[in-house]
């Protein structure tokens, strides 16, 4: 057995865009060109990089959420296959969380959020007390136990964020995937969280994978950083050389464009 829980191979994107005209030959863009990537069981590696860049893409590969065009995905030593149906990628649902870049678009209107958040574990098959368990992880993302009775509409874009990360841990994944999942909190707020999931890892053993276009919130959490332009990752390394140390022009760019306080 390997130590890495996560190692794509040869993985890759292309989207094919309309055609402008009858005519026309397809035209493709490549939203991720052939990435290779590990990632170790326990460590915390952050992914950052412009808008556009392919972030997004390589989170939703890697869980399975969108089939690649080439190369393939193993999670903990098995094999991803986001053709298979549903049900068998159920182990790959049980190892891993996953908190959306937009949050509302996974939220059920409809249900309440004890629900919401509880879905994992009752889908799961997930024995115990379930409905402790929803309230105590609500608590722990600075909700209170009672909005497991209320619906999305009645929260802030930040809470909701907070009820989606919620949804994604109630079920203690082995592997935390989280695009941006902090981008609509205040700062208080987002230390609290930042201190959740810094607990996550370092005591429950989480592994943790964030997209993120805050630097310091992957400074803070990240042991490692990749940085991704053009659907390529250029640079990698242990967050602080990545940071510190920036050898590709486009980190350089990157870091020079931070405001200094
Ligand atoms: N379903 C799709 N169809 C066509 N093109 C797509 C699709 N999804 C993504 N793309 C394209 O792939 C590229 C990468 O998109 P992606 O969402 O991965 O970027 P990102 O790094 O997450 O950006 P952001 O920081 O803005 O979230 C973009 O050029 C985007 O337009
Ligand atoms: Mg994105």
């Amino acid at each position: 057995m390997t130590d890495d829980i996560l190692q794509a191979r040869g993985l890759s994107r292309a989207f094919r865009l309309p055609r402008r005209a009858l005519f026309e030959r397809r035209r493709t863009t490549t939203a991720l060109h052939p990435t290779d990537l590990e990632v170790r069981r326990g460590s915390a590696v952050g992914i950052i990089g412009e808008s556009g860049s392919g972030k997004s893409t390589l989170a939703r590969l890697l869980l399975g959420l969108d089939t690649p065009t080439t190369g393939s995905v193993e999670v903990a030593g098995r094999d991803v296959d986001a053709s298979a149906r549903a049900r068998r990628l159920h182990w790959l649902r049980r190892m891993t969380g996953i908190v959306l870049q937009d949050p509302y678009g996974s939220l059920d209107p409809r249900m309440s959020v004890g629900r919401i958040v509880g879905e994992p574990l009752w889908a799961l098959g997930v024995t115990g007390d379930r409905r402790a368990r929803v309230r105590e992880v609500l608590v722990q993302v600075g909700l209170s136990a009672e909005a497991a009775d209320r619906f999305p509409h009645e929260f802030s874009g930040g809470q909701r964020q907070r009820i989606a990360l919620a949804r994604a841990i109630v079920h203690r994944p082995a592997l935390l995937v989280g695009d941006e999942p902090l981008s609509a909190l205040d700062v208080t707020v987002r230390a609290q969280i930042l201190e959740v999931l810094r607990g996550l890892v370092r005591d429950d053993g989480m592994t943790l994978l964030l997209v993120s276009h805050d630097l310091g919130v992957v400074q803070n959490l990240c042991d490692e950083a990749l940085v991704m332009t053009e659907g390529r990752i250029v640079e990698r390394g242990s967050t602080r050389d990545v940071l510190q140390h920036p050898h590709h022009a486009y980190t350089k760019r990157l870091l020079a464009a931070i405001p200094t306080l």
